[in-house]
């Protein structure tokens, strides 16, 4: 080949390549509408300073910085960070092939471009401008975006801007980012059912309401809605359990509710969680620690329970203010009752209410919670009307020291637990007025339960009887049972308090005060069944006796001997004669003198007397115009009722004397007078206020009194008036009930018994000051009056009241049903520690019990004995540590004062032996078989 060969083909070689160049810049000519764009984009800008190589009309030919091209299309505006100024034309989507466009991180104002119809756009950038509205469509037919960027410009002012719907026609949507950008309204809920949204950044908005439903199905794995700022998002978590994708997740810096969801163990790829400063509640999931977090923020919650302890590396913050671990270390468990304590607020939802439970001791001001002092267990939950829903949770049953649970009057659901049941101290669970269902669990009898008020437990059985073995006569009665829902018949309940409630006490008023003192139901009418055959009932209004015109007692003997007297020794003196000579006691009483009165009352004088052996006793005389052919009956009663009933709780009868026209009874003298000396006069009577442990005493012997009184095997006495001045102290102030049922029915108008109104106003059960109509449950209410009255140091009745308060009953429940107000409700005089107050509560309630309008809904006596014992027994001096001990003093002292009383009296021993009692009284304490019925001789 030769050298000008080569040269030509050279030459043609280069031509042809020439040729080619040029054929390709003419061919790759951009298109005339990209650069009318491109120039437009130019002439909106103030400093285009970086964009000096825009010149002329071919951006792809010549290269043009920050533009792609694909042939003679524009498809890329790369402009991130040029720090350009200025506007963006509103034309840029004229730009139709543009796939990537990045404003981001510059100095733009105005409207956002607009880039609807963009068909090939994929990913678009606006964050970091100052760009300040955003046009109508502008997520409008964008169906190959998968990104999109607008953080940090603050769109449409202060109006905000609501997120529109269109964004959803943009299918292939992977990451949106819309970071503090002033969107306002709720979080859109179609949002959740995009079906390729993989990142969602909606933070530092002003978004509230909460996270809506479709995101439980969403496939999020980045989700960022934190630091709302105008409105902040609320509401439970509940959903985001179920957004197993998520690898991230930041909703701190709103108010959140609820608890932090366990389910979100599930979402296995967890490395970032930011919950901090919300509002959540309970403990944080224990399978926490075994997601691969590498950041986690819980700090400034209401979070309860344990810390727990991460592995290095893991950036773990929980400190702030308001949480409430129970301890401050990770790693460490709560105590086990406050564990129980903890599931138990789960139950009923973590409230507001009970935000003070925090830290690892519940005994620290925990709302509702009541602790002994001395053995620091929790004794009491007292969160009657505390709006609590949810459900009770079995957790209970773990605190064994429980003695009182009032969740009353809230918004319970669910079963009672059965663990309840076998809590071995519980005394009292009152869950009334609450939605509870079926089944009740079997509650031992010396737990007073009350689950009245709950519409779906309302089989007469169980919620017409507070009490699973309430006796015979005084259960199934009930107008109160039924189906009726709680509104109805709690409208019935006020109904009878604030009108009938005042038309019985007037009424009662009336017939106390005019002329006869009481309603004399001489026949009976039908209505006025007997409750049981064999029932006693006083027949006399003692309610104007003096306080002091009561009895006697006094046992210095048995003090000093301590010698326990055997059955035999109790029997002797049961068989033995009663009857005293007139002239004994005219010795003893100074021949009735004066000096020697103790008191009078409706039947006559009380005398103070001293038998040679300086034994004390009190003589009640009966007056003769008392002492006719009525006033004989009642006294033969009396005498043939008190040889049945001794107690060591009931004022003894030590003999009787008949001659003549006079009818002495002889009783045992009780030297510190009665009760209500004690209790309301004890200024005027020289006397120390009674402690609290002194009147739980006294409330627990009368209780045991009544509970004898009531529980006789073939007969039930009732008292029917029950009052402090019936109540007599012993020198250590014990108690005995005086002046007890005294009539026993004869046998042949058992059903046609004398009813008389009887009693004091102030004591009286409602439907016995209305119908007459007697059972034990009016000797419990009455109880229930004193045990107020010992509470609160006031009477039943008192006048120097305002009208509101005049009634102890009302005022006492109205007081006393609120936590706040209920140290009102107790005796000034009482000095009342944290120990004191338990059983303060328990008496409180117990009191509410034996006053509840409703017979059948008061408890028996033998309840209310056993729960106050267990109060009395912790306070119970060590050498009295048993029952059986307490009753040796009186085992002997009273066979003691007889017998003495026997010696003055040896002749009428003899003719006593011949008539048996034909109703043998069983009682633990004296043995009444065979006792003589010495009132068929005075026949
Ligand atoms: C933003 O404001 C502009 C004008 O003020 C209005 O036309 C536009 O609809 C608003 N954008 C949105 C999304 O509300
Ligand atoms: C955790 O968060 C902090 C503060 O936001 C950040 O500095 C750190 O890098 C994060 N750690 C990890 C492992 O992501
Ligand atoms: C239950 O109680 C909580 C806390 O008091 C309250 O936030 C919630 O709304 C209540 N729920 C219902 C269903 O009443
Ligand atoms: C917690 O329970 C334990 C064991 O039952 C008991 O000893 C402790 O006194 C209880 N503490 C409190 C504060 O109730
Ligand atoms: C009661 O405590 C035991 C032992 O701590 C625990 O295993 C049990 O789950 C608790 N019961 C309830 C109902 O929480
Ligand atoms: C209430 O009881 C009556 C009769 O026993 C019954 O017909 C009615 O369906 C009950 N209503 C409800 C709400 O249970």
């Amino acid at each position: 080949m030769t050298a000008s060969k080569r040269k030509g083909i050279l030459a043609a070689a280069f031509c042809l390549i020439a040729t080619i160049v040029h054929l390709k810049v003419v061919s790759s000519q951009t298109t005339p509408g990209d650069v009318q764009v491109l120039q437009q984009v130019l002439k909106g800008l103030k400093n285009g300073g970086h964009l000096v190589d825009w010149t002329g009309n071919d951006p792809c030919g010549r290269k043009w910085s920050g533009i792609l091209c694909q042939g003679n299309f524009v498809t890329g505006l790369l402009l991130a960070g040029f720090n350009l100024q200025g506007t963006v034309t509103t034309d840029l989507n004229k730009m139709s092939n543009l796939q990537i466009l990045q404003l981001q991180d510059n100095g733009f104002t105005g409207s956002l471009p607009s880039i609807s119809g963009l068909k090939f756009l994929t990913d678009a950038a606006f964050n970091g401008n100052n760009f300040d509205s955003i046009p109508n469509g502008f997520f409008s037919e964008l169906p190959a975006l998968k990104t999109i960027y607008l953080d940090g410009n603050s769109l449409n002012g202060t109006n905000g801007w609501y997120l529109p719907s269109e964004i959803r026609q943009a299918t292939q949507l992977n990451t949106l980012s819309l970071s503090n950008t002033s969107l306002i309204g709720s979080i859109p809920e179609f949002l959740g059912n995009m079906p390729n949204l993989k990142t969602l950044n909606i933070a530092y908005n002003k978004l509230g309401g909460g996270i809506p439903q479709s995101f439980s199905s969403s496939n999020l794995i980045k989700f960022q809605a934190n630091n709302q700022q105008g409105p902040v998002l609320s509401g439970p978590l509940d959903l985001v359990a179920d957004m197993q994708s998520l690898e991230l997740l930041w909703l701190q810096v709103n108010m959140f509710t609820g608890p932090i969801p366990p389910g979100l163990v599930n979402a296995i790829s967890l490395a970032d969680l930011r919950l901090n400063d919300n509002r959540l509640v309970g403990p944080i999931p224990p399978g926490f620690t075994n997601l691969p977090l590498s950041n986690f923020t819980v700090q400034n919650n209401q979070l309860v329970g344990p810390i727990p302890k991460f592995q290095d590396g893991v950036d773990f913050q929980y400190g702030g203010v308001s949480n409430k671990f129970c301890q401050a270390t990770p790693g460490i468990p709560c105590a086990p009752n406050v564990t129980s304590l903890l599931t138990f607020l789960g139950g009923v939802n973590y409230p507001t209410q009970l935000s003070d439970w925090a830290g690892n001791d519940p005994c620290n001001e925990w709302s509702g919670v009541v602790c002994d002092d001395k053995t620091g267990s929790i004794s009491a939950i007292l969160l009657s009307s505390y709006q609590l829903n949810g459900t009770i949770s079995p957790a209970l049953g773990n605190l064994t020291s429980l003695a009182v649970l009032k969740l009353n009057g809230n918004h319970l659901t669910g079963t009672i637990p059965s663990e309840l049941a076998k809590l071995p101290l519980l005394r009292i669970l009152d869950l009334s007025n609450n939605n509870l269902f079926k089944p009740l669990p079997a509650f031992p009898p010396h737990v007073l339960l009350n689950v009245d008020g709950n519409p779906l437990i309302n089989a007469p059985s169980t919620s017409a009887s507070p009490l699973p073995n309430a006796p015979d006569g005084s259960s199934g009665s009930s107008p109160s049972g039924g189906n009726s829902t709680g509104v109805p018949k709690k409208l019935s309940s006020v109904l009878v308090g604030v009108i009938i409630g005042p038309i019985i006490a007037v009424i009662a008023l009336i017939s106390l005060v005019v002329g006869t003192f009481f309603f004399v139901y001489r026949k009976a009418p039908k209505y006025l069944k007997v409750p049981t055959p064999n029932t006693v009932v006083h027949p006399r209004d003692t309610g104007t006796d003096a306080d002091a015109a009561k009895i006697v007692a006094q046992n210095n003997i048995g003090k000093t001997t301590g010698v326990m007297s055997g059955p035999s020794e109790v029997h002797m003196f049961e068989t033995g004669g009663l009857i005293i000579p007139i002239n004994a006691l005219r010795k003893a009483t100074n021949n009735f003198s004066e000096v020697s009165i103790l008191g009078k009352g409706g039947f006559g004088v009380v005398y103070k007397g001293e038998l040679d052996d300086c034994t004390l006793i009190a003589v009640k005389r009966m007056e003769t115009a008392v002492a006719s052919s009525k006033g004989l009956k009642e006294f033969q009663a009396e005498i043939d009722v008190l040889t049945k009933v001794r107690h060591k709780h009931l004022v003894a009868l030590l003999g009787y004397c008949i001659e003549c026209n006079e009818k002495l009874l002889v009783y045992e003298y009780m030297p510190q007078g009665t009760l209500s000396q004690h209790l309301f006069d004890y200024a005027t009577n020289g006397k120390e206020p009674l402690s609290w442990k002194q009147r739980l005493s006294i409330a627990l012997d009368v209780a045991r009194g009544l509970e004898y009184l009531h529980g006789l095997a073939h007969q039930s006495f009732i008292h029917r008036d029950l009052k402090p001045s019936n109540i007599l102290l012993t020198d250590d102030l014990r108690a005995k009930v005086s002046d007890f049922g005294l009539v026993k029915l004869a046998p042949d108008d058992k059903y046609s018994v004398e009813t008389r109104l009887a009693g004091t106003f102030g004591y009286l059960a409602p439907e016995y000051a209305v119908t007459g109509r007697v059972t034990t449950k009016v000797d419990v209410y009455s109880f229930g009056v004193v045990l107020m009255e010992l509470i609160s140091g006031r009477r039943a009745l008192d006048n120097t009241q305002p009208e509101e308060s005049m009634q102890l009953v009302t005022w006492f429940k109205r007081i006393s049903a609120k936590r706040e107000t209920f140290r009102n409700a107790i005796d000034s005089c009482i000095n009342v520690t944290e120990e004191a107050l338990l059983s303060i509560l328990v008496s409180a309630e117990l009191a509410g019990h034996c006053t509840a309008r409703e017979p059948h809904q008061r408890p028996d006596m033998s309840h209310v004995v056993s729960v106050l014992s267990p109060y009395v027994q912790q306070w119970k001096p060590a050498h009295l540590d048993t029952e059986e001990s307490w009753g040796a003093d009186l085992d002997l002292t009273l066979p003691q004062a007889i017998q003495r009383l026997q010696v003055l009296d040896t002749s009428s021993t003899s003719d006593l032996n011949d008539t048996q009692s034909s109703l043998p009284a069983q009682s633990s304490d004296f043995g009444e078989s065979n006792v003589s019925s010495n009132a068929r001789k005075l026949a």
